[in-house]
């Protein structure tokens, strides 16, 4: 089974103090959630409960044999109506996902609009320099800045971001930027 749970620092990046605030005592909808490992971590640390979401079937069959008092859901968040998860959800959860998205605007531009979510943690490539979209390999860079932008004018305010370095993910995209140059970024409705 493919996993990134060798990633041990962006782990703690991902869970450390000052973001569990945001998540504990609430329901979180993990997109993107490969073999569950990170939908259990959000339990773990404290969410009220957690659902995953991935596309790939295997990861969901992993996912819900290891985590079996977990709920997994086997769809393609850009083309599945699960607006339904949406009212039982206070935080959306998108780490390590919108690069692989066909059209990471749009998606966000949608996620952004829907009334019940208070709360959205991205976690993405740290690329912000030049055009709004950078294409690197198979992963559709959104840059940061527009990602900002499309919150901010939908009625969000960031609430938290902060930059990291994941240093096994270290191949380099531009000459001031490596796959493993992150950021979180939460936003919450104004
Ligand atoms: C790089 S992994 C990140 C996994 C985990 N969230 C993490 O941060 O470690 C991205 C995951 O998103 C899933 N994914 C990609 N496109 C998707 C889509 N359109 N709908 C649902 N899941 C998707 C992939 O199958 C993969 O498991």
């Amino acid at each position: 089974m493919d996993t990134i749970r060798y990633l041990n620092t962006r782990w703690a990046h991902l869970f450390e103090n000052k973001i569990r605030t945001f998540f504990v005592n609430k329901n979180v909808l993990d997109l993107g959630c490969l073999d569950g490992y990170g939908t259990y971590k959000f339990i773990k640390y404290g969410a009220n409960t957690a659902v995953g979401i991935d596309i790939d079937k295997r990861y969901i069959d992993s996912a819900q044999k290891e985590y079996s008092n977990i709920d997994f859901i086997l769809a393609d968040i850009e083309d599945y109506d699960f607006e339904k998860y949406f009212l039982k959800t206070d935080v959306v959860s998108c780490l390590g996902l919108i690069y692989l998205l066909k059209n990471p605007k749009y998606f966000l531009e949608y996620i952004s609009l829907v009334k019940s979510i208070k709360t959205i943690i991205i976690e993405t490539v740290n690329y912000k320099d030049n055009q709004e979209l950078l294409l690197f390999e198979n992963f559709k860079l959104l840059n940061i800045n527009v990602i900002e932008n499309i919150f901010n004018k939908n009625g969000w305010h960031i609430s938290f971001k902060k930059d990291f370095k994941v240093e096994k993910l270290d191949y380099k995209i531009l000459n001031n930027l490596t796959f493993g140059d992150r950021v979180v970024l939460i936003f919450e409705k104004n």
